[in-house]
């Protein structure tokens, strides 16, 4: 693979430091809306407190960019114990003696400071693999970016929830160019319910495929190494499983509607999130459904949940520029929406709209390598966690490829997860 064109230090910086910055403007305006003691408020036991969010932000930045790459003494003691996310299970942060309203803002432009004052002086053509690349800096940017997602899973319990002035963002991000409508215009039918309820299918021809990350970007160890899998041929849903499909399967089954999902008293459901309700949109993908749930679906529908490396396979060709990604529409877009960004076989909003559950554990790949710390993935490897892929409307873009996993519980509803089936052809 021919190399990218040697970038100088000094231009790599600069990149850096406006990239580092533009992941804080987002972050903070996801918050903006919120007093103080909103960012305080537990909502929910299986989510944190957002004060404990953004003070692990600006932690785990200082741990890293400050402390382990600068050599600089912490600057609050052992602050970090408090913001450990393994240590301190999400129920109890709540009652964490975390910092908070302007002591934590205050901490947040502190380490941003010192971050700064350390990227002028580090060598990025360094041979130390944290160093290489911007690797560091690269996993850091990620992780805030992670982080707003989880956050906007919380700011879905926050009665009246306005986003600032401005949203949905402007047309300078290519998924915000008109294709994609906003929040607000998500409101009711758009389709009759009928026309949605059943979706066809596209053909993934069997073979080998390639899956997982090769070693020229950014990747998490977990999608490491890239290898080469033998697949038999199947079907594909040719787009995520719609509300108004869903819908028929909580009907006909009697099994519990999604999260957020209520009676509208005549017979249709309501979608209640930022303490609005709305009615159903039958065209959109399905949202806020556990593992069990989606699994339970796909046997209703005589089909099944798709492996990781199938769904990889399916994605292959998927353009992410063209997804619903970024937070750019604070929701997800009709099925069918982004045709221009169909994957190789046919299959749309592989990328972005949900993330989609995969019948997976998350598991080790062959000669994985935990890489730089075994917390990231590896203490999460076993059949506890399902893989989900693809990314949500609340994804960050420059998360997101092909051979992004994700994991989670598969009794989990808050997070942004849907699905689409498969059948063996
Ligand atoms: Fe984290």
């Amino acid at each position: 693979m021919p190399k990218a064109p040697q970038v100088t230090s000094a231009s790599t910086k600069e990149a850096i430091a406006t990239r580092l910055e533009e992941a804080r403007e987002r972050t903070l305006l996801l918050l903006e809306p919120l007093d103080d003691e909103q960012l305080n408020r537990v909502y929910s036991p299986i989510l944190s407190p957002l004060a404990w969010d953004l003070g692990h932000i600006a932690n785990f930045e200082e741990l890293w960019l400050v402390q382990t790459i600068g050599g600089r003494e912490p600057l609050h003691g052992d602050l970090g114990r408090l913001y450990d996310a393994i240590e301190n299970p999400r129920k109890t942060r709540g009652s964490l003696p975390i910092l908070r309203d302007a002591e934590l803002r205050d901490y947040l432009e502190e380490v941003r400071e010192r971050t700064l004052e350390v990227l002028d002086e580090v060598d990025l053509d360094s041979e130390d693999a944290l160093l290489r690349d911007g690797f560091v800096y690269e996993l850091l940017l990620a992780h805030e970016h992670q982080h707003n997602e989880t956050m906007l899973q919380l700011l879905q319990m926050v009665e009246r929830y306005e986003p600032v002035e401005g949203w949905p963002l402007p047309p300078n991000d290519p998924a915000a160019s008109g294709r994609i409508r906003s929040g607000s215009d998500h409101r009711g039918p758009s389709v009759p319910w009928e026309h949605v309820a059943g979706s066809d299918m596209v053909l993934v021809e069997g073979g080998g495929h390639e899956v997982g990350a090769g070693s020229d970007r950014f990747s998490y160890d977990n999608e490491r190494p890239r290898h080469r899998v033998e697949l038999a041929p199947f079907w594909i849903d040719r787009t995520p499983v719609t509300n108004a499909a869903y819908a028929e399967f909580v009907e006909q089954s009697c099994v519990e509607p999604p999260m957020y999902w209520e009676r509208d008293g005549e017979g249709g459901w309501l979608r209640t999130a930022m303490g609005r309700s709305e009615p159903l949109a039958p065209d959109h993908p399905v949202i806020h459904v556990c593992w069990h749930e989606a699994d339970a679906y796909a046997r209703w529908a005589g089909k099944r949940l798709p492996t990781e490396a199938e769904w990889e396979a399916a994605c292959a060709g998927a353009d992410r520029e063209s997804a619903n990604l970024d937070q750019v529409a604070l929701g997800t877009a009709p099925a069918g929406t982004h045709a221009e960004g169909a994957s190789d076989c046919g299959a749309e909003q592989m990328l972005g709209d949900v993330w989609e559950w995969t019948a997976s554990d998350f598991e080790p790949y062959p000669g994985f390598e935990a890489f730089p710390y075994p917390e990231y993935s590896e203490v999460f490897f076993g059949d506890r966690y399902k893989v989900l892929r693809g990314g949500a409307w609340a994804t960050r873009r420059n998360v997101i490829r092909p051979s992004f996993r994700n994991w989670d519980l598969p009794e989990r509803r808050q997070i942004f997860a849907g699905f689409r089936c498969v059948e063996d052809a």
